[in-house]
């Protein structure tokens, strides 16, 4: 199954009854093993996760740290783009050549590199110690 497929697929697990907009998303670990994350609303707003986060948060705890590649599904008009939480998120485990493909349910499809989305990125290497 292909990385756009698996997040296609987990997107249906999205407990989005608030906004009613299911996200689906998948990372591919420099293993090569595929993680998966929906968004999971809640009915405190503010506690709501986005479907990057939950993958990242399966990734890691698989004990992996390392993504290669990013898939982003969701139904609408065109495809979404991570918001700036999760672009933030994502770098801290990608890099700015990460290929980041959205794509909606219907067929379109786009992609990006990490960097072009967060550029300037603050990461683990910006932080010196005094
Ligand atoms: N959402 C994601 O899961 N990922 C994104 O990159 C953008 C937004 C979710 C959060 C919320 O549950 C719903 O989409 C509407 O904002």
């Amino acid at each position: 199954m292909s990385l756009l497929d698996n997040a296609r697929a987990v997107r249906e697990n999205a407990h989005a009854r608030y906004s009613g907009f299911k996200v689906g998303a998948a990372l591919r670990a420099a293993s090569g093993r595929v993680y998966v994350g929906c968004n999971v609303e809640n009915a405190a707003y503010p506690e709501g996760t986005c479907a990057e986060t939950g993958a990242i948060a399966a990734m890691v705890a698989a004990g992996e740290t390392e993504l290669t590649e990013v898939a982003i599904i969701a139904e609408g008009l065109e495809p979404i783009s991570p918001c700036g939480g999760c672009r933030q998120r994502l770098a801290e485990f990608g890099g700015p050549d990460t290929l980041v493909i959205m794509a909606t349910l219907d067929g379109q499809q786009r992609s990006a590199r990490l960097g072009d989305l967060l550029p300037g990125a603050f990461v683990a290497s910006s932080i010196v110690k005094g």
